[in-house]
Formats: C-alpha cells, sequence, structure tokens
C-alpha cells in the first residue's frame, strides 16, 4: 500500500518526465518488480499510466481517474479542499456535505464525486451527472460574511468556475445570470448554493457552494431536450480537461475571490462575462413572467431589467433567459 501511494506521488510530482523503473525502485527502496506491481495496482483503480520501453513510467495526459491526491498536489489554497473526499458515486456532493456539516465539519471541507445518483439543480431541477463525464463537487463554508455579502457568494463562484474553465478550455465563456457557465451559446455549468441559518446566533451557519461542470463528451448521456440546452467543454473545443487539475484552480479561484468579501471588484469579472445583458430577455418574478431588456449587473450581483413602459426592476433571485420571441413581444 505504501509503495502505491509513493509511487503515485513521484508520478505526479514528475508530471510529463518518465520516471525509469530502477529509478523508481532506488527512490522507493523497493525491487523494480515491486514497482511494476503497483504501477498495475494504480491502473486496476483506473489510473491510466504511459508505460514505454526503456522510459520507464508518467501519469498520462489521458488519466481522467478522480484522485485526492492529484487534486492536493495542485492546490494552493489555505482552506478550501484541505479536507478532501472523493467518491466514485454518491447521491448528491450538496447532500452529502450538508450532512457532514450537521455532524460539525470545518470550513473548506470538499467533496468530489464521479457520479451522482441524484445530482440536484436548482428550482427543484436534477442535473444529469453520469460518470466519468463532469466535475461534481460542492465545498462547505462557514463563512462569518454579513448577510447582505452572502447572497453574492454564488456570483464569485461563477467567476471562479469561468475563470477555472478559460485557463483549461482555452477560450472564452460567458455567465448567465445568476450562476450559469455557457460555452458556445450552451450551458456546461451550473451552482447550486445552500444555506442554513442559525436563528439563536442570528447569523449564517453554513454555505455549501454545489458545482456541476460537464467535461467530457456527453455523448447518449444527455437526451435531445437536454442536449439543446447543454454542452461540455470537450464538445465544443475538443479538448479532454483534466478533472482533478480543473477541480483544484476551481477551489484555488474560489478561496481568492471569496477572501475579500466585502469588496465589489470581482462585479467587473462578472459583468465582462454576463450574457443576458444587452437583450430582451423573460424572467421570473413572484410567480409571474415578465419581459424587458437586461441592461446590467448592479452593486449586489442583481439584475438589472428595463421594462417596456422605461420602468426599471432589480432582479435578487430567480431564473432569467433569453426571450425567445425576440424583440416583438417587448416593443408590444
Ligand atoms: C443548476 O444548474 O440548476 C445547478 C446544478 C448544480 C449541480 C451541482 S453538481 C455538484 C452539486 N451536487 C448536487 O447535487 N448539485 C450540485
Amino acid at each position: 500500500m505504501q509503495v502505491k501511494s509513493e509511487l503515485l506521488r513521484a508520478l505526479i510530482d514528475s508530471g510529463d518526465k518518465y520516471l525509469s523503473g530502477t529509478a523508481l525502485a532506488d527512490k522507493l527502496n523497493v525491487s523494480r518488480n515491486a514497482v511494476w506491481k503497483a504501477v498495475r495496482s494504480l491502473e486496476a483503480d483506473g489510473y491510466i499510466i504511459d508505460s514505454v520501453t526503456a522510459k520507464g513510467y508518467r501519469l498520462s495526459k489521458d488519466n481522467n481517474h478522480l484522485s485526492p491526491e492529484i487534486i492536493s498536489a495542485n492546490l494552493s489554497t489555505r482552506s478550501l479542499g484541505r479536507e478532501l473526499l472523493v467518491f466514485d458515486e454518491i447521491d448528491s456532493t450538496n447532500l452529502k456535505a450538508k450532512e457532514l456539516s450537521s455532524q460539525g465539519a470545518l470550513h473548506g471541507l470538499t467533496i468530489v464525486a464521479d457520479r451522482q445518483t441524484q445530482g440536484r439543480g436548482r428550482l427543484g431541477r436534477s442535473f444529469v451527472s453520469p460518470a466519468e463525464k463532469g466535475l461534481y463537487m460542492s465545498v462547505l463554508l462557514r463563512p462569518d460574511f454579513k448577510l447582505e455579502d452572502v447572497g453574492m457568494i454564488t456570483s464569485r463562484a461563477a467567476c471562479a468556475v469561468a475563470e477555472a474553465v478559460e485557463s483549461v478550455a482555452g477560450c472564452d465563456v460567458q455567465i448567465k445570470w445568476v450562476n450559469d457557465i455557457y460555452l458556445g451559446g450552451r450551458k456546461i455549468c451550473g451552482i447550486l448554493t445552500e444555506a442554513s441559518f442559525n436563528m439563536e446566533m442570528k447569523a449564517l451557519d453554513m454555505v455549501v457552494v454545489g458545482i456541476g461542470i460537464n467535461i467530457r463528451s456527453t455523448g447518449d448521456c444527455f437526451d435531445d431536450e437536454l442536449r439543446r440546452r447543454a454542452t461540455s467543454i470537450e464538445d465544443e473545443t475538443g479538448i479532454k480537461a483534466d478533472r482533478n487539475k480543473l477541480c483544484a484552480r476551481v477551489l484555488n479561484n474560489l478561496e481568492m475571490y471569496l477572501s475579500n468579501i466585502e469588496s465589489r471588484a470581482f462585479l467587473d469579472e462578472y459583468r465582462r462575462r454576463e450574457l443576458l445583458t444587452g437583450h430582451i430577455i423573460t424572467a421570473n418574478v413572484g410567480g409571474s413572467e415578465i419581459i424587458g431588456k437586461a441592461i446590467g449587473i448592479d452593486q449586489n450581483a442583481n439584475l438589472i431589467i428595463e421594462m417596456a413602459d422605461g420602468q426599471i426592476k432589480h432582479l435578487g433571485s430567480g431564473e432569467a433567459n433569453l426571450c425567445r420571441l425576440a424583440d416583438t413581444a417587448y416593443e408590444q
């Protein structure tokens, strides 16, 4: 067991470079046969390892196995992801984070899963979460924020994810208010933030930020209806992004975006990517549908909507979409 974990550490540290069987045997102080057995054992766990005669071993660029060791090796955070649980299968990473929160888990606990059987979306929807295709993660926060700042955790998370995806996909993404990430006109990521309030302390007890990113080609996993609305990084760019590195980047960025909660500077990044601004949209306000023009994002990350009669509304929560009826409905 120890040989295996030391071998994994050595392969992670060597990055793209091959390590020969002899060099590894010397480093780990074991026989070459023991190295070979440990390589086979890592492969049996799901790691993809390039093994080339006269060169040795390295972790393959195609490795798609979710690994707490690889995620941790790429973290630069103080607290987010420092306690990290990775599951092959789980009902929902948000549910697990909330369960562990009620048992006293600390700020920064991160749950990651290869597959969710009950992935949860906003507004009671489900989030399709097939194995090996996406990154499904939840981060537990125990913030000492003022309540007025809490509402912006999700918008900050959207910026953190947008930047992480851009760095691996090599192209710009957009944020659709409140917190969907879009690539090539379709959704690649959703964020579900859940919180609990301690009435006695009159303070926020915990926040769980759940992030689902479609990474690998979704193939038959999405039905026709979902495929019209959603896509993946690979389907749009051809890039097979490394889920472990992307997970670490999301955590690194999220910690940075949450570090100065009173500052609204992140809103520039949010506004620069926001997709609805400048378009006619429909939105659900208090159960009824409104049509207006999205004209921007205010200082509290609310969507600013100009109605046909000139009235201005600031939408704090809910959902808004591009108006499929084009400009006509708005003009009437
Ligand atoms: C949405 O688009 O409606 C939000 C989707 C959020 C999905 C993520 S996947 C990880 C975490 N666990 C869940 O059950 N949901 C969130």
